[in-house]
C-alpha cells in the first residue's frame, strides 16, 4: 500500500482578492510585505494551499483556516497547521515561496515539508560553510563548474524540506544533517543535530523549472507517492 503527498506549484502571480483568501493574521503579514512580488507570492501560497486542502477535505476552500504558532516566540510565523474546518484538520501541510515560484503540499500520511529554492540564491559567499557538511562540499566540488550552483540548491532544498517536515526549521543547523548526493535518489543519510532525529524520512525531488529546484519530505512509515500538479499563473482562481 502507498500514501500520497499532493504538491502544487505555480508562478506567484494569481490575480485574486486578499479579502477572500486571507484571515486577519495573514492579512497583517501580507500588508507588512514591502515588495509587490512578495505579496503576490504570499497570497498565491494561501490560495493554492487552501484550495488544495478544501478539495481533499471536500469543503469550501475559503473556510480552511491555518495557524502558524511559533513555539519559540509565540508569534504567528511558524509552521502552517490546518485548524478548521473539522473535516480538514487531519491534513499535514507545508508551503514555500520565492518571488517567482510558490509550492504547497498536503498529505494525511504524516508531517510534510516542502521547499523551493532559486538556483542562483545559493551562490553567495559563505553558503557552503553554513549549509553543507564536508562530504557534501566535496561532492559539489566534484561537479563541473556550471553544475555546482544547481548541486548546492539541490542539497539546500532537500535539507530544508526535511527541517520543515520535522517542524524544527532553521532552529536546526542545516550543516548538522546530511542528505544524499544530488545525482542519487534523495535521502537523509546522517543526523548530527542535538534535537531528536526524525524517523521514516522520505524525500522526493520535484521538477519545477530551470531556475529553481524543489523537494518535498514526508515523515511516514508507508511509502509515499508524489502527485505533482502545475497550476497556471496569472488569473488563476
Ligand atoms: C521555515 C524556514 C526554514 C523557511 O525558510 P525560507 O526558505 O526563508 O522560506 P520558505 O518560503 O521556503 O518557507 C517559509 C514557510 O515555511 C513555513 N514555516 C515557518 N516555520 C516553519 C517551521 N518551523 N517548520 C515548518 N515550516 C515552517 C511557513 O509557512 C513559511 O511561510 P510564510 O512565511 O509564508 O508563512 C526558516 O524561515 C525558519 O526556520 N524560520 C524559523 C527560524 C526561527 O525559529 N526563528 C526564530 C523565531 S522566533
Amino acid at each position: 500500500m502507498t500514501e500520497t503527498v499532493h504538491v502544487s506549484w505555480s508562478p506567484g502571480s494569481a490575480d485574486v482578492s486578499p479579502t477572500v483568501w486571507l484571515d486577519e493574521t495573514e492579512r497583517g503579514r501580507f500588508d507588512r510585505l514591502r515588495k509587490v512580488e512578495d505579496q503576490r507570492a504570499f497570497l498565491t501560497s494561501r490560495m493554492l494551499l487552501k484550495t488544495m486542502v478544501g478539495c481533499l477535505a471536500d469543503t469550501p476552500p475559503e473556510l480552511v483556516r491555518l495557524s502558524y504558532h511559533c513555539p519559540r516566540c509565540g508569534r504567528s510565523h511558524g509552521r502552517p497547521v490546518v485548524v478548521a474546518p473539522h473535516a480538514a484538520v487531519r491534513w499535514h501541510v507545508s508551503l514555500s515561496r520565492t518571488s517567482r515560484q510558490v509550492i504547497v503540499a498536503a498529505t494525511d500520511a504524516g508531517p510534510v515539508g516542502v521547499d523551493v529554492e532559486r538556483t542562483a540564491a545559493t551562490g553567495f559567499e559563505g553558503f557552503v560553510g553554513v549549509a553543507l557538511t564536508n562530504a557534501e562540499r566535496t561532492e559539489v566540488e566534484r561537479c563541473a563548474p556550471a553544475a555546482q550552483a544547481r548541486a548546492r540548491a539541490v542539497y539546500w532544498a532537500r535539507k530544508e524540506a526535511v527541517l520543515k517536515a520535522t517542524g524544527y526549521g532553521l532552529a536546526v543547523d542545516p550543516a548538522a544533517l546530511e542528505v544524499s548526493a544530488p545525482h542519487l535518489p534523495a535521502a537523509l543519510t546522517a543526523w548530527h543535530a542535538g534535537q531528536p532525529q526524525p524517523r521514516h524520512v522520505q524525500i522526493s525531488d520535484l521538477p519545477v523549472d530551470d531556475d529553481h529546484v524543489a523537494a518535498v519530505a514526508v515523515l511516514a512509515q508507508m511509502p509515499v507517492l508524489v502527485d505533482l500538479q502545475q497550476v497556471p499563473g496569472s488569473g488563476w482562481g
